[in-house]
């Protein structure tokens, strides 16, 4: 293959031309279906609708306080207890979003996000944990605003891909990630997120001489992932309770992660 020929400049040229053309073209329709829809009126909202969610300007058409709303669902792993889009089926125990907005006034919802909801005592079953303390009123506003917009699919608002194959405590570092520990627990396990109302004030961290000695066993590890541990009421921040909601495999593959920390 030549490469750096005039014969390929040439082609080269000719591809941008040719590409140039059908971007034009293409900014030509669009303008033209734009003007149509202007004339046409409520009869072509929903071919545009359509024409704009398969064009890759969509992410511009959604309320950035949707779109906040929508990585923080992720980001907090609503989305693991409550489903991909608050649609369920995750757990029995878990309901789903999708009709929360038409029975619960904003206000309530805001409270349950930032007090919790359920039974916190019973190790067997999870239960909507306490936020108040580590979701800022602006991120609850915002994941209100997107439940109330009916948990639309957003571009990348999604969680991060676990890698397979590449061994547990590679799993465990994304699950880490995905199952939103590193929000209470922070990077690297180093702990420290503000709980103001607990005895020693803050998240604990799940690396150190301190965790090791007490944690000193795969299957101590796994219990309290599982089954949580209730420090107290709201507004205390308490470990929720996973099982049921993260797969025996997956606990597996977070404790391998957890003992390649400092
Ligand atoms: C560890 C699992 C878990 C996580 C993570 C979680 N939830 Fe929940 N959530 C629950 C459970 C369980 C309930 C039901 C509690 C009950 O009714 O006893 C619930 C209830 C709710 C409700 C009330 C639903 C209703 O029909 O009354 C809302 C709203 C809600 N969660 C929003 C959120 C948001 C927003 C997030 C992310 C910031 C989140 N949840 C994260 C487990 C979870
Ligand atoms: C909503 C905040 C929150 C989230 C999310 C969270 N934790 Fe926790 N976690 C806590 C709190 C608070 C404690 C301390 C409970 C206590 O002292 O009784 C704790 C305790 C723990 C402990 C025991 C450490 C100790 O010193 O008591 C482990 C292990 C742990 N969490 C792992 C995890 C893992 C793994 C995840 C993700 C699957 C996770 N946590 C998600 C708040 C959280």
């Amino acid at each position: 293959m030549p490469t750096g020929t005039n014969e390929t400049g040439r082609r080269d040229w000719a591809s941008d031309a040719v590409s140039g053309l059908i971007v034009l073209i293409a900014v030509a329709l669009a303008a033209a279906a734009a003007i149509g829809g202007f004339f046409l009126g409520r009869d072509t909202k929903h071919t545009q609708a359509v024409a704009a969610s398969s064009s890759t300007q969509q992410a511009s058409t959604v309320d950035p306080q949707v779109a906040s709303g929508a990585h923080l669902f992720v980001q907090f792993a609503c989305a693991q207890c409550h489903g991909d889009l608050g649609k369920g089926d995750v757990s029995p125990d878990v309901p789903a979003l999708t009709k929360v907005a038409s029975v619960l006034t904003a206000a309530q919802m805001r409270h349950i996000i930032n007090h919790g909801l359920g039974e916190s005592a019973n190790p067997t079953k999870p239960y909507m944990p306490v936020w108040g303390a580590v979701i800022s009123n602006t991120q609850v506003n915002d994941l209100v605003a997107y439940i109330r917009a009916g948990l639309p699919a957003v571009p990348t608002a999604t969680p991060p891909q676990v890698p397979q194959g590449q061994g547990q405590a590679v799993e465990g570092a994304t699950l880490y990630v995905s199952y939103g520990c590193i929000n209470c627990h922070g990077p690297n396990g180093l702990g420290g997120v503000p709980n103001p109302q607990a005895p020693d004030r803050s998240i604990p961290p799940l690396s150190g001489q301190a965790f090791r000695a007490q944690f000193n066993t795969d299957a101590k590890i796994i219990d309290v992932i599982r089954s949580g541990s209730v420090i107290g009421k709201a507004p205390i921040v308490s470990m929720p309770h996973w099982g049921g909601i993260v797969p025996p495999d997956r606990l597996q593959a977070l404790v391998a992660y957890l003992k390649t920390l400092k």
